[in-house]
């Protein structure tokens, strides 16, 4: 299929924007499917920051990591069990992203408990901006799974629609005859 999964299509866009060595953010790590793709596009010596409220979700992720015997990319990917509103604090000042993803939801479709909220996505991913490179990428992924998150999409587009458009090129991209998800991308120039 061409036109594949979201998270798919986020990773292609990801792939466009990330070079080994480049320092990039999985804003929402869960079970880590996103924090791997990162990793091994850095290589060793790119920097991987990922945030996640859930204690076992980041270890699950940790987990994932050395059994993919990722040895050396377990050692630059920085786990950290923290809200994303708080990424600025939690960089080293002057450290400059070239990427980030936001997977938008829950880990589960029906453990609404620790879902993304629209107040702290748009203030991470403000924050991220602040740190994004010339040429960089970040997205947000929502998987059609999670209808629920419609309203804060809602919310983050008109937020989004807002930026700059001689600084930031922002697109929606979305199926129009069926619910498959959709990416919301923004890419620095
Ligand atoms: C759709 S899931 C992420 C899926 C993940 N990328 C994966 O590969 O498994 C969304 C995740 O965001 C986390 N989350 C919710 N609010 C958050 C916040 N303020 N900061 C960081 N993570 C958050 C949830 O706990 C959940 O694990």
């Amino acid at each position: 299929m061409i036109l594949d999964h979201p998270t798919k299509f986020a990773h292609f866009l990801l792939d466009q924007a990330i070079r080994p060595g480049d320092v990039v953010i999985d804003a929402t790590v869960g079970h880590g499917d996103d924090t791997l793709f990162l990793a091994e596009r850095v290589a060793d010596f790119g920097q991987v920051y990922g945030f996640e409220i859930q204690k076992e979700a980041i270890e699950t992720c940790a987990d994932r990591l050395t059994k993919a015997n990722q040895a050396n990319q377990a050692n630059q990917v920085t786990l950290l069990n923290q809200g994303h509103e708080r990424i600025i604090t939690a960089l080293p000042p002057e450290l400059k992203v070239q990427a980030a993803i936001f997977s938008l939801g829950a880990l589960s479709p029906d453990s609404f408990e620790h879902v993304t909220l629209p107040n702290t996505t748009i203030s991470a991913y403000h924050q991220i901006l602040s740190r994004l490179n010339r040429g960089g990428l970040l997205v947000f992924v929502v998987d059609p799974r999670f209808n629920e998150t419609q309203e804060e999409i809602d919310y983050l587009i008109a937020d989004l629609s807002r930026l700059e458009p001689t600084n930031y090129q922002v697109t929606h991209y979305k199926a129009i005859n069926a619910d498959q998800g959709q990416v919301l991308a923004i890419e620095k120039i």
